[in-house]
This record gives structure tokens, sequence and C-alpha cells, in this order.
């Protein structure tokens, strides 16, 4: 049987094309990612921490300023490749990507640093565990 007649008899043709990809919409009316439906099941953050609830404390990346220039620092442990912090990401109040740093768990401690020059009104850091996702913190300018 030809694989079209065989979807025409289930009813299938036409289903694909309607299904639209999912899309979230962060132009004027961006939704706060630190309390939104996603927050807590895409990732995660000091107040909803889903099914990793009791990892905050060594997944939330801690932000420290310092004029120009932030720190960030996730209390994790650097196990080998079996548990570790592979990257921090740098995002501005858009949620648009600024920089990233990849860590290597057997010689890098997950701390970071930006230079957030231009930066004037609020930025959000992503740290992503090998085992329990990604942990996203906001800070305002
Ligand atoms: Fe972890």
């Amino acid at each position: 049987m030809h694989r079209r007649l065989f979807l025409k008899g289930l009813g299938l043709i036409g289903v694909a094309s309607s299904i639209a990809a999912p899309k979230i919409a962060l132009a004027d009316g961006m939704l706060d990612p630190m309390n939104s439906n996603l927050t807590g099941s895409l990732f995660y953050t000091m107040e909803a921490p889903g099914r990793w609830a009791g990892k905050e404390a060594g997944h939330v990346p801690m932000i420290e300023r310092s004029g120009n220039m932030i720190e960030v620092t996730t209390g994790h442990e650097m196990d080998g490749y079996t548990h570790y912090i592979i990257k921090h990401i740098l995002l501005d109040e858009n949620l648009e990507f600024v920089a990233e740093t990849m860590f290597d768990p057997q010689t890098d401690a997950p701390i970071s640093t930006y230079d957030i020059s231009g930066m004037d009104t609020a930025l959000y850091m992503v740290s992503l565990c090998n085992k329990h996702d990604a942990w996203l913190n906001r800070l305002a300018l």
C-alpha cells in the first residue's frame, strides 16, 4: 500500500501541517522569566525549583556586581564529568544571548566574570548542570 493512501485511510493527512511549532512571545509583552509557566518546569529558580526542590543552593547562579563587572558563582561540586556545571550563560534584559563561559570539570571552578558595560536595566544568568538542568537568576541594574 502506498504511504499516502495508508495515511489517508487513517485520517492523518493534513495533521502534521496543522501542528504549529510552539512559540513563546518575548517581545513587548515579554513574560517574566522568573515567574512564568516555564519557570519550575523548563528551567528552575531559587523560588521555583520544580522537580529539583532541595537543590537550589547548589545550582542557582549567584551574581555579585562590582562597578561594571559581575562575578557569577554556582556553589556546585565539580566531580569530573560525572556531575558538574557545564557553563554559565549571560543574557540581557530581553533574554538575548550576550556571553557564556564553558567549564572544564577537571580543572575549573564554576565561577565566571563579565563586563556588563552598556547593560542598564537587568541581566539574567543561566547555570547549566549536566544532571540538574538549567537554573536562572536575575540581577536588576
Ligand atoms: Fe547538579
